[in-house]
């Protein structure tokens, strides 16, 4: 939420730092700006939309500097403006910020500073927070770096900030706490990201900065304090990515290359892990809390989203084949809730991002009170990978795009896993069984790579012949319903068309009031053993006049002739299928908000990473 960069060396930072932030794009894109450090003064350029704008409105005004740092915003206090946009400048002129994050507190240290006579231009909590920095910076005589000190003690929220100041050529101050920073190192220069996508062309060597760390960053050094002023070593790390990894590939769309990349993803999360031929799956971070695990009473999943999505098809897949209890909640419910928990249970925190501010404050909650963490995390060093006792990482690969796809099933590959490897170690699965499953997920690259290779052209035209719909039902049971919600989900933030995911039956107890001649319903309806019942339930729509589209198992001859129209998939056993049902659906939201001219990597709206709760 929000995107910062931030470059120090000796090149001109202003190429760098645009070029950042149309990598940190995802991130949030109402608003951009640049602050530049020309070696005496701080040029300040911002403008509301994407970054495309702010560069157009920059046109061949100067860009020197070869110190810089760049916003790309998600509005949390103000509307997206020109004013509102970032770096801020503070009243003195000479000191500019960025922040991605929220600051609580801001109304009551607003209020402090307008006694003191201080005037804002923009709406922001940002903007307090500088000002309060340099009033503190004024009062105190002190350092820039003793006021930030002194004035994140006094906040509360979550932050990461970088500042560039005129008297203070060729450096940068960054501080964190509950948002992501990463800090690249080159040859006598540095590259500070709030992912390390911006210094992914420069440099492999990075440092994650920690909560309520401070860094002093100038070309050739990288201090590292905590609030506390003790000096800490920076522990550097190497990136195991490559740039191509975060590049569209000559696709149209991040999403679409997300979608496409599924066989490899799904294969590259179970490779190493699931040896299908000899009936094993080998999971170290599981095998950490194995005891745990065994004596678990129950299992609480805690995730946003389309992550908590994945986490209610594992509901369903560990309590058949485990049988062990799975609640599975909102993190953001969850934080607030008081919930009961104790030292024998296990939470699961399901996270793309591993950066969600309600997940991982939940998350912190629940350690407080001696649960143990287990981390289904895609990125890798992430503030939730971090926090847990034990994990699996998913191996997705960097997901761009904003609506989730390829961490989803990534997601759900590991969750199969885990579920399949600990029902073996409790003994409530056959050995038959077991082995059946493992090869059936061995096989889904596969099948999902049949869905892209023959349904495509089918799915474009469904998605023609829907795209001016204005609601949509998804609907399913068993392993389906949760597909049902994703399908659902997909469909609003790609198009913007209202859908509505639920139980095929619950239909019966309200939404069934809509179904008219207008209504396109969505049956995932692939082979299960309700598959009579979902039947019944097409027919119900049917009678209603309601217009169906099903996805169904290949070599199925009834539900095609009731539905208008039908997405096939490859047959599985239902416990897998949540892995393949999904990939029509993605391809069916992201066609249909193709054809209604929608920028698809870039929702309304929304952004990637909700660093904010
Ligand atoms: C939907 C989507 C979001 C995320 C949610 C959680 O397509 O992307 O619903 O799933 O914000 O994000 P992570 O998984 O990063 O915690």
């Amino acid at each position: 939420m929000c995107g910062i960069v931030g470059y120090t060396g000796t090149r001109q930072a202003y190429p760098i730092v645009i070029d950042g932030l149309k990598k940190l794009e995802y991130r949030g894109y109402d608003s951009a700006g640049v602050a530049l450090q020309t070696g005496e003064a701080v040029m300040v350029y911002k403008k509301a939309g994407k970054v495309a704008a702010l560069e157009e409105f920059i046109g061949d005004q100067s860009t020197a500097g070869t110190t810089g740092i760049g916003h790309t915003r998600w509005a949390t206090h103000g509307e997206p403006s020109d004013r509102n946009a970032h770096p801020h400048v503070s009243k003195s002129g000479k000191l500019a910020m960025i922040h991605n994050g929220i600051i609580e507190n801001y109304a009551q240290l607003k209020n402090e500073l307008l006694k003191d006579g201080y005037e804002f231009h923009s709406d922001t909590d940002s903007e307090v927070l500088l000002n309060f920095i340099e009033d503190i910076q004024y009062n105190n005589d002190c350092s820039l770096e003793e006021a930030i000190r002194i004035a994140l003690k006094r906040v509360t929220g979550a932050y990461v900030i970088l500042l560039v100041h005129a008297d203070q050529p060729d450096m940068i101050i960054a501080a964190r706490k509950g948002s992501p920073l990463v800090i690249g190192i080159g040859n006598n220069e540095h590259f500070l990201g709030s992912d390390a996508s911006p210094m992914l062309a420069y440099t492999k060597e990075v440092v994650y900065i920690n909560d309520y760390e401070l860094a002093i960053v100038t070309p050739d050094q990288l201090i590292l304090k905590n609030l506390g002023n003790e000096q800490l070593t920076p522990f550097v790390q190497k990136l195991d990515l490559e740039l191509a990894a975060i590049e569209k590939g000559g696709y149209d769309h991040f999403m679409l290359k997300e979608i496409f990349e599924q066989p490899i993803t799904i294969a590259d999360s179970l490779r190493g892990r699931l040896m299908a031929n000899e009936a094993q799956i080998i999971l170290s971070g599981i095998d950490d809390i194995k005891d745990k695990l065994m004596a678990a009473r129950r299992v609480i999943i805690v995730a946003c989203g389309t992550s908590w999505h994945a986490g209610l098809v594992a509901e369903y897949v560990i309590e058949e084949l485990c049988r062990i209890n799975v609640e599975v909640e909102y993190a953001s419910e969850f934080r607030y809730r008081n919930p009961i928990i104790d030292s024998d249970d296990v939470i699961f925190a399901i996270s793309q991002s591993g950066e969600t501010a309600d997940t991982l404050v939940a998350l912190e909650r629940a350690k407080e009170q001696g649960a143990t963490i287990f981390g289904i995390v895609n990125v890798v060093g992430s503030s939730i990978a971090r926090i847990s006792h034990a994990g699996c990482y998913t191996h997705a690969g960097p997901e761009i795009g904003v609506a989730s796809t390829k961490a989803y099933t990534a997601q759900l590959a590991v969750l199969m896993m885990i579920a399949l490897k600990v029902a073996k170690d409790k003994g409530t699965i056959s050995e038959e069984r077991f082995g059946n499953l493992c090869h059936e997920l061995n096989q889904i690259p596969e099948k999902v790579q049949w869905v892209l290779d023959n349904e495509v052209d089918n799915i474009k035209a469904i998605a023609y012949k829907y795209k001016d719909a204005h609601d949509m039902l998804f609907l399913g049971r068993g392993y389906n319903f949760p597909t049902a919600l994703e399908g659902a989900l997909k469909l609003k933030e790609i198009s913007y068309i209202h859908a509505e995911g639920y139980p095929a039956a619950e239909m019966k107890h309200g939404p069934i009031a809509l179904v008219d001649d207008q209504l396109p319903v969505v049956f995932i309806a692939s082979k299960d053993a309700y598959h009579e019942k979902i039947v019944s339930n097409i027919q119900e729509i049917k009678a209603r006049k309601g217009m169906v589209i099903s996805v169904v198992s290949e070599g199925d001859e009834i539900t095609p002739n009731i539905s208008n129209d039908v997405m096939r998939v490859p047959n599985v056993d239902e416990v897998i299928a949540p892995l393949l049902t999904v990939v029509p659906l993605q391809l069916l939201s992201y066609y249909i908000g193709v054809y209604r001219g929608l920028d698809v990597d870039k929702p309304r709206n929304l952004a990637k990473s909700v660093t904010v709760e």
